[in-house]
């Protein structure tokens, strides 16, 4: 087959070492394939075989003598070769260690060079991803702000594969909140019906609503009986209901365009029309039982295992559980999603665990499909506690991205950038800092854990930040820039010579970048993209190695270029292509200055 720049290695090899077990072993059913990268040391190989072990336990478990490094042999002559392959040693208790081909490297980025960065062909999937989800009139908080980062990079990852992605926010639109909302618009607008009441701060409004509903009985009353008149659809109601989903939703759209999210609005509101079927589906096939009032269901209705769902309350309301096992439902049969991601706090994940095992109770859910949830910790302050303002309300998010703003032209300010950069360069690189910074701070972390929101940390221009791997992408653009090598030029040498991995740091630097195809496939598989933001960084430090110790351009004491290597610039040019496709699935744009 003709090398493309997109081979995922890791595959091919497990693809061959596949080959040589099953012939070398053909008794053997699903024989392990374990197939890894070796880490630091040059003297274990590129790729690592260590399937010997595990065999020869098997096999003696069957009777037969034998020990790993006869195993291994045996795996050795049985393998086919391959242009991957430059050679294979047994070591030690019976490793093989794989020494990847040079000229098919340089190939592959050559082609990468040619081609750009593809990706690694995979089975196109319609995945469904339920990420950002504020709630209408509810501050849109921290913890939201992490759901539609990850979110969104979720969605760039697949959408990069081929994806077919329906990415959803499945906002908190409906409820009784609205009751009370509902009246006290009613008191302070009047007019709502024929001009659009001017409430600016929609937070404000529903705090002056709930103390009401909290201290006025009269009022708590009328709130009730809102939420009746809105759940019967009378059209007064649902304008009203619509006015203040529209005020939140232009908030919320402020933060999206700011940090480029794309997402369709599809809350709870959208599957009340389905509930009343689903519910009695789920009652005539005897699912639901019967608890103080409310109609409950298990996961298991035997162990009773983790939290029932509320499926119906008391009043014969239905409930955030039962929009989701609407939502499910219409995801499988409407949307036909073969894959399902919900990314919220970790403080959700029994709420999904009882969602996936109902969906499956009841058939909705089919063997293979399963709900997905991506969760993740708390943000704290650099305090570690929750994080909070200084005067302890709780950060509007709008006013965390300013002050990101504010603090990125700082930095850029104090390392005299406004007398080098003109004012749109300026104000690009500000913005790409910022926004790049908030969102890599976040996706750079393992994602189950909390972690700690420092402006001062992220913005650091050293260690493994936004700050520094946008100054290394612009400093290695810079390069052959100020060479004055044009990108046709590389392409015209790369045509006629090829790559040339010679140095050992070339040679490294290149198997760095022929994993590109692996990490995504990883990452694409078990969402956590802090995996992506390591390679990103090792990437980095990885060029930095090759840039000390070689030369691509060279000068003479008066500044003249004497020698120029392009086989360098090349390793330079597809160096920089690989970290920008990384930078652009995790949503963060680069700048050609800064
Ligand atoms: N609105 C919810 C919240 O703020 C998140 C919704 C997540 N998605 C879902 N399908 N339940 O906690």
């Amino acid at each position: 087959s003709s090398v493309e720049g997109n081979v995922c290695l890791l595959d091919e090899l497990k693809n061959i070492f596949e080959i040589a077990i099953t012939s070398a072993y053909p008794n053997l059913v699903d024989p392990p394939i374990v197939l890894t990268l070796s880490g630091n040391n040059p003297k274990f190989g590129d790729y690592q075989c260590n399937s010997a072990m595990p065999i020869s336990h098997l096999l003696k478990s069957m009777n037969v003598s034998t020990n790993p490094r006869e195993v291994a042999n045996n795996i050795l002559n049985k393998t086919p070769t391959s242009p991957l392959i430059e050679r294979i040693e047994v070591a030690g208790a019976g490793f093989l260690n794989i020494y990847l081909n040079k000229k098919f490297a340089e190939h592959v980025l050559n082609c990468i060079l040619q081609y750009g960065v593809r990706p690694p062909p995979v089975k196109r999937e319609r995945v469904i991803v339920d990420f950002s989800s504020p709630n209408i009139a509810k501050e849109m908080h921290v913890g939201h702000l992490r759901s539609t980062i990850i979110g969104d990079s979720i969605c760039r990852i697949l959408e990069f594969l081929n994806h077919d992605v329906l990415r959803l926010n499945h906002l908190g639109d409906w409820g009784t909140q609205f009751g009370m909302l509902i009246a006290h618009l009613q008191d302070q607008f009047p007019d709502y019906k024929t001009c659009s009441p001017p409430i600016s701060d929609l937070q404000a409004f529903y705090k002056e609503s709930k103390k009401r509903f909290d201290e006025d009985e009269e009022f708590k009353k009328r709130a009730y009986s809102c939420v009746v008149q809105l759940q019967s659809g009378q059209p007064d109601y649902i304008a009203a209901w619509k006015l203040i989903c529209e005020v939140s939703r232009r908030e919320f759209q402020k933060i999206y365009d700011r940090l480029d999210i794309r997402i369709i609005d599809r809350g709870e509101s959208f599957y009340q029309s389905r509930m009343d079927a689903v519910v009695k589906e789920l009652k005539d096939s005897g699912f639901l039982e019967e608890d103080e009032g409310r109609l409950i269901m298990w996961g298991d209705p035997v162990t009773h295992e983790g939290i029932p769902l509320t499926v119906v309350k008391s009043d014969g309301g239905y409930t955030y559980d039962t929009s989701d096992i609407t939502a499910i439902k219409q995801r499988v049969d409407e949307e036909k999603g073969d894959r399902f991601i919900y990314v919220t706090d970790a403080g959700q994940y029994t709420h999904f665990v009882t969602i996936d095992a109902c969906a499956r109770r009841a058939g909705i859910l089919k063997n293979s499909q399963k709900i997905e949830h991506v969760g993740f910790g708390v943000v704290l302050g650099e305090d570690k506690k929750k994080f909070k303002t200084r005067s302890g309300d709780t950060v509007k998010l709008i006013e965390l991205l300013d002050e990101g703003l504010k603090r990125s032209l700082d930095k850029l300010v104090e390392k005299g950038r406004d007398k080098v950069l003109t004012p749109e360069e300026l104000k690009k690189a500000q913005e790409a800092v910022a926004y790049g910074c908030i969102k890599y701070a976040d996706l750079s972390h393992n994602r189950v854990n909390d972690y700690v929101f420092s402006f001062d940390k992220m913005l650091d221009d050293k260690g493994n930040t936004a700050v520094y791997l946008l100054y290394a992408v612009t400093r290695i653009r810079s390069i052959a820039r100020n060479a004055q090598v044009s990108e046709t030029k590389l392409l015209e040498e790369a045509m006629k010579s090829g790559f040339k991995l010679e140095h050992v740091t070339e040679w490294k630097l290149g198997k760095v970048l022929l994993r590109f195809p692996e990490v995504i496939l990883k990452v694409a598989n078990d969402l956590y993209l802090h995996s992506l933001c390591e390679y990103l960084y090792e990437i980095s430090s990885t060029f930095t190695e090759f840039y000390d110790k070689c030369y691509c351009i060279q000068k003479d004491k008066s500044g003249n270029i004497v020698d120029i290597s392009y086989e360098r610039l090349m390793l330079c040019e597809v160096t920089a292509k690989v970290m920008e496709k990384c930078l652009e699935i995790l949503g963060i744009k680069t700048v050609s200055k800064m």
